[in-house]
């Protein structure tokens, strides 16, 4: 009889699937993935690769950027709750009046977005690519959207650049705080601090690298230090551990965990697969917006 993994190898060969996942998925769903990586990796890779189905295992911004990214493609979540409560944080409004009251302005989107705000929005960034598509934008004024912590890094890095931020933010890196920091270091005080740029600007002040999960793992892999505190979802410990067996990676709170991110399991991904489901769907109009912005992002990051 065929274990649970050996199931989901066979329904993958049976389907042509391949499965992508983020790094803060579950150990178990990293360790059967064809591909483990941040939201600009994946959603690059979800548009090249030559599979007609994508198993995504993360949150249902990512799914559906792929899907928008390739229509014709059948985008599986296994999961459709595994949603980022951020995504949800800027709105269509508020849009709206930044383009009243400002000239000369791009509305720029993090990915972690939903497909319906992504249709108003010049383009897309994700927090590896961010810098650099925002630093060549021809406009002033930038209306960053949905993340005020990014945004509030961001707007220190790029002075020429005139931010107007909004109060979105994520509840897993909002966590964080100067004291934990500051703990962590107390225990470890040799340890490198990597944070994440969703964490508030204060815990940001205390970093030795600042970047995306990507660049969290490279800094880590690459570096001639042994000892790191690592401020983002746990889930990246499973590849930084991996990529360096030898090397210590501590946390600085008791629980840095993205419970969406956490609804991925093996069965639910066998289920998906076994189903014969359509997928995730967008609504022609809607991807007809949001695949400019998503497709700028590609473009620009280059
Ligand atoms: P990355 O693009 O760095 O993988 O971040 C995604 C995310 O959701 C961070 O909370
Ligand atoms: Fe969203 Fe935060 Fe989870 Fe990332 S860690 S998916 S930003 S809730």
């Amino acid at each position: 009889m065929k274990n649970l993994v050996e199931e989901i190898e066979a329904l993958k060969k049976e389907r042509d699937a391949v499965i992508l996942s983020h790094f803060y998925t579950p150990e178990s769903i990293q360790n059967i993935s064809d591909y483990v990586g941040d939201s600009y990796y994946l959603s690059r890779l979800a548009k090249e690769l030559p599979q007609q189905t994508i198993v995504f295992c993360g949150v249902t911004f990512m799914a559906e950027s792929a899907k928008i990214l390739s229509p014709q493609k059948t985008v599986l979540l296994p999961d459709l709750t595994a949603d980022c409560p951020m995504a949800h944080m800027a709105t269509k409004e508020k849009i709206k009046a930044a383009r009243d009251a400002y000239d000369d302005l791009a509305v720029v989107c993090y990915i972690n977005s939903t497909s319906e705000i992504k249709e108003d929005v010049d383009v897309c960034v994700t927090s590896s690519n961010a810098l650099k598509i925002i630093g060549n934008l021809p406009q002033k004024n930038i209306y960053f959207i949905p993340d005020q912590n990014l945004g509030a890094y961001l707007a220190s890095q790029i002075p020429q650049k005139n931010f107007i931020l909004n109060d979105g933010y994520c509840h897993v890196h909002q966590a964080f705080s100067v004291d934990s920091v500051k703990k962590a270091k107390e225990k470890a005080p040799l340890a490198k601090v990597l944070v994440h740029p969703e964490a508030p600007m204060a815990v940001l002040s205390m970093a030795d690298y600042i970047g995306s999960t990507g660049g969290i793992i490279d800094y880590a892999t690459k570096s001639d230090k042994n000892s790191f505190i690592v401020l983002t979802e746990e889930g990246i410990l499973t590849q930084l551990k991996k990529n360096n067996p030898h090397k210590e990676f501590l946390t600085a709170q008791k629980e840095q965990i993205c419970p969406d991110m956490k609804k991925i399991t093996l069965e639910k991904i066998k289920a998906v697969l076994e189903d014969e489901l359509i997928g995730v769907q967008v609504l022609d109009q809607v991807r007809a917006g949001a695949v400019k912005a998503l497709d700028r992002m590609l473009e620009l990051a280059e």
